[in-house]
């Protein structure tokens, strides 16, 4: 199959669809493979090594779409895009057609195979192209909240792992998912106490089970949450209810509760946020202070990783992408239900019921 990596040309996207690695993979198997000039450049991959790894290197992200069967990328096409492809090119990224009507008309017009990475599901419900982005994310929480609460960022001045003879600091995750526990990881990693609040009792037994004794669990309810925000330095939004907003489990009048300089990395802003006081910020202007509270509230952070973002992603879509090299997306659909959960667009029409339901329209479309 003719497969095409074009470079992202979304504002601040710096991650690839693909690594050489994955590319090597492909070429083995007799696929040709069309990689843009310097797509890779930001995450620390030059054309050399896609050349080496048996790509051909196309000058122009219109020749990529034009010769190429099957597009893999990270994000969402841009207008720009819209017209670069073709009828029956298989374009497999990060769709969220439920938050763009324009986005969704476009590829219905364009008459595109899109498979889009956030709704491939496995059997036991789990969502394999997403969680290695929560995994980036959930890391990066604690990385950021550690540089937020350091003086010339407005935060507390506290070092979170302390120092001999000085505490350190008291680290609160809301929600024990896949952000959850790789913040309370890195976390525990620095030497910082940790409590993990979640209403699953499953993941707080996990947690439990794996991590050491100053990382401990409580259920998550009001009462729990007034109790810990009093004294903790920073606070993780790690929550998540399946296709809907985030509960709003900080509220405004909480933060005059909480201490000066304190950090709160709301990662579930994508969800709008488990603070009432969240709102969305960008890699440029990360945070902001409410209340002597600092709030980060990237959407995108594992953008600013784009390296390990790009390894990260390439490990979970590259099985997939293998099958439907070698066998086509009918076929490869066929044979793995994960896979034929990702489809929502073939020949114009959509057929992944929730992006009907998002914009009340009725079956005459499917
Ligand atoms: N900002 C970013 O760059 C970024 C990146 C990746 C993921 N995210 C977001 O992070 C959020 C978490 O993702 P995830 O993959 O960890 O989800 P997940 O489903 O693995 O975990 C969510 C957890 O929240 C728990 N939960 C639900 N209601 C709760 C409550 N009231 N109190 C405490 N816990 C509660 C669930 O039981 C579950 O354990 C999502 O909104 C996701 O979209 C953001």
């Amino acid at each position: 199959m003719k497969i095409g990596i074009p470079k992202e040309i979304k504002n601040n996207e710096n991650r690839v669809g693909m690594t050489p690695a994955g590319v090597l993979e492909l070429s083995k198997l007799g696929h040709e493979i069309f990689v843009q000039s310097s797509a890779g450049e930001s995450s620390g991959f030059d054309d050399e090594d896609y050349y080496v790894a048996g790509a051909k290197i196309l000058p122009t992200i219109d020749r990529v779409y034009d010769q190429s069967d099957m597009i893999i990328k990270v994000k969402e096409p841009i207008q720009q895009e819209y017209e670069l492809i073709k009828e029956d090119q298989v374009i497999f990224t990060y769709f969220h057609f439920a938050s763009n009507q324009q986005l969704t008309e476009a590829m219905m017009e364009r008459k595109a195979v899109c498979v889009a990475y956030e709704t491939v599901e496995e059997s036991d419900g789990t969502l394999p192209l997403l969680t290695p982005m929560s995994e980036v994310a959930g890391r990066m929480a604690i990385q950021q909240g550690a540089k937020y609460l350091e003086k010339p960022v407005k935060g507390k001045g506290l070092l979170l792992g302390g120092v001999p003879g000085v505490p350190p600091g008291k680290v609160l995750v809301l929600g024990a998912g896949t952000v959850g526990v790789q913040a309370a990881k890195m976390a525990a990693g620095l030497g910082a106490q940790v409590t993990v609040l979640d209403v699953n009792m499953n993941k707080l037994r996990y947690i439990n089970d794996i991590m050491p004794s100053h990382v401990v669990t409580e259920f998550s309810n009001e009462y729990n949450i007034r109790k810990h925000i009093r004294t903790s330095d920073l606070i993780v939004g790690g929550v998540l209810i399946a296709g809907a907003k985030s509960p709003k489990l900080i509220t405004r009048d909480m933060l005059k509760q909480m201490q000066r300089g304190a950090v709160i990395v709301d990662v579930a802003v994508d969800q709008g946020g488990c603070a009432e006081t969240t709102r969305p910020t960008t890699h440029e202007d990360p945070a902001y202070i409410i209340d002597d509270v600092v709030h980060y509230c990237v959407t995108n952070m594992p953008g600013a990783v784009p390296h390990t973002s790009t390894i990260a992603l390439t490990n979970v879509t590259l099985p997939y992408v293998l099958k439907l090299a070698e066998n086509g997306w009918e076929k490869a659909c066929e044979d793995d239900m994960a896979l034929a959960k990702g489809l929502n667009i073939v020949n114009g029409k959509i057929v992944c019921k929730p992006i009907l339901e998002a914009f009340d329209w009725n079956n005459a479309f499917v």
